[in-house]
């Protein structure tokens, strides 16, 4: 889609200098989060330094005024205020300019009567894109894919979602991945297939015969649940934010 908003001089390319461009790759969960700065709707950040001691989910999407994207940002703003009670960033990424951002998040208020809050980067030379894959590389056009990287207070990446243009992302899931991989590091546990808090988790299995008789719930030695209420997890993770970010 044409980006008619993009009146500034905000670093775009000439089309004959893409060919130019770094070739993208993909960070895997395990790896460093690529550093970058950048200009937002909420003015300048610099990743990761101005997110230290929190997890952030930091998401693209690949247009500004379309249908989907839209009614991602009015979700996203929706889970805003749990995310931050699990002292969680959330971060918005399109090639998009900074007018064009704004003239949207204008558009949303005004039907929708949501005000967007999070920082939505300008990518308009697609670097912190390509640093994280988010370009999709048999897509007609360099839109961003719907992609969701979930990243620890280290900096490390932790999960990773990725959507067509055509599908738009479940709220629920994404709280429930920051939720989960919270609790596997607080409780040193495993969440099993559809966890939600309060459902038992999964522990390794017991080494000794002491711990088989103490084990809690064993399906067999290689499945062993145990229960986790979630009034725990609710103690450990929903805590009152702590975080430096100015954001
Ligand atoms: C959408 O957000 O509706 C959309 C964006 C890019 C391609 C297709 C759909």
């Amino acid at each position: 889609m044409d980006d008619l908003f993009d009146l500034c001089d905000c670093g775009g390319f000439e089309d004959d200098a893409v060919s130019d461009l770094p070739a993208q790759s993909l960070p895997l969960i395990g790896d460093s989060a690529p550093a970058f700065s950048a200009m937002t709707t909420n003015g300048p950040i610099h990743f990761p330094g101005d997110f230290a001691g929190q997890w952030v989910v930091f998401f693209a999407h690949p247009s500004d005024f379309t249908p989907v994207c839209t009614s991602e940002f009015i979700a996203f703003q929706g889970i805003l205020d749990d995310l931050h009670k699990m002292n969680t960033r959330l971060l918005g990424l399109s090639v998009g300019s900074i007018p064009s951002h704004l003239a949207w998040i204008r558009a949303i208020r005004e039907i929708s009567d949501v005000q967007i809050t999070f920082p939505v980067i300008a990518d308009v030379n697609m670097d912190i894109a390509r640093s994280y894959g988010m370009i999709s590389p048999s897509a007609s056009d360099t839109s961003a894919v719907r992609a969701v990287f979930v990243i620890d207070p280290n900096g490390t990446i932790r999960a990773i979602l990725y959507y067509p243009a055509v599908l738009g992302r479940n709220m629920d899931e994404i709280k429930r991945v920051v939720v989960a991989l919270q609790t596997a590091d607080a409780f040193t546990v495993a969440t099993p297939a559809d966890w939600v808090p309060g459902r038992d988790v999964l522990v390794g299995a017991p080494s000794t015969t002491d711990a088989v008789r103490r084990a809690g719930n064993m399906a067999d030695w290689f499945l062993t649940y145990k229960k986790l209420p979630e009034s725990e997890i609710n103690a450990k993770i929903y805590k009152k934010n702590t975080g430096r970010t100015k954001k």
